[in-house]
């Protein structure tokens, strides 16, 4: 990817105060296990928020929360301005193809092409029918991800920074509002994360989304971040820039930047 045309972020991309996820007081327990305690956290439009925090610390739950995959126990879920507990099944239906989720894996199919894979939510999800209107679209956002020419392979044929890419690719030609991305370079080596943390930040302008990183990855997190929460026991506990962060007298905060 051209260096110069990402470089790490100086200033927030965030143009308005639209709050996109309010979170308040959120809980979620699995029988005595109590993962989220006390969740509080507003998404503005145009804004990445990183969440950093310890192995099992409850980072994928949220999100699986925001996603409608896991409910909540208590508090205040409100996506695009709708307090997600109280849709209907087909209201929480349209919503959910307003957010586009990043699992770990990638989750491609393994035995459909890259062509195969992208038009599968379009043609599923969509309901599109008209092959030329799919290819358009195929094409269009493999061009955006850098992957125009692996149009015609299989999962296995790639590495594992284009399949990222092409898992980035399959969420994002739904045209999401919100991008939520669970480890997005775990597995890749630093340049290959880098290319990856670059290109989350350049589609974040292209497409105008909202999103939530989870990483452990700290130079993802210096690149894609606008702003940084902690997550620890179950809260989080200090938001902050990479830099304020990075100067935290407490240490369970500074740690991560060392
Ligand atoms: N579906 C589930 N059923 C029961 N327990 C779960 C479920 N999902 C997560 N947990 C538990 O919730 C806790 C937090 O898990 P979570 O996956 O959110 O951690 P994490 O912060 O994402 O960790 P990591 O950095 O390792 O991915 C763990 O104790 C986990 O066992
Ligand atoms: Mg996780």
């Amino acid at each position: 990817m051209d260096d110069t045309l990402v470089q790490e972020k100086k200033t927030p991309v965030a143009t308005d105060d639209e709050v996109v996820i309010r979170i308040e007081h959120l809980k979620k327990s699995f029988g005595d296990n109590e993962v989220l305690k006390d969740i509080n956290l507003e998404l503005h439009r145009g804004e990445n928020i990183v969440v950093l925090g310890r192995s099992g610390q409850g980072k994928s739950v949220t999100i699986q929360c925001i996603a409608g995959l896991l409910e909540p126990d208590e508090g205040v879920l409100e996506v695009l301005g709708k307090e997600v507990k109280e849709l209907s099944p087909d209201e929480l239906r349209e919503l959910r193809m307003k957010i586009g989720f990043l699992f770990q894996s990638g989750a491609l199919y393994d035995s459909m092409t890259v062509r195969e894979n992208l038009a599968f939510p379009l043609t599923r999800v969509l309901k599109m029918k008209d092959e030329a209107d799919i290819e358009k679209r195929v094409k269009e956002v493999l061009e955006s991800v850098g992957l125009e020419e692996a149009i015609d392979k299989l999962p296995s044929d790639l590495s594992g920074g284009m399949r990222k890419r092409v898992g980035l690719a399959r969420t994002l030609i739904l045209r999401p509002e919100i991008m939520l991305y669970d480890e997005p370079t775990t597995g890749l080596d630093p340049i290959t994360s880098r290319e990856i943390s670059e290109l989350i930040i350049k589609l974040q302008e292209k497409y105008e989304t909202s999103s939530i990183i989870i990483t452990h990855d700290m130079n993802c997190a210096r690149i894609v971040a606008d702003r940084i929460v902690v997550m620890n026991d179950g809260e989080y506990i200090a938001t902050g820039t990479y830099d304020e962060l990075a100067k935290s007298p407490d240490e369970l905060i500074n740690n991560f930047f060392k």
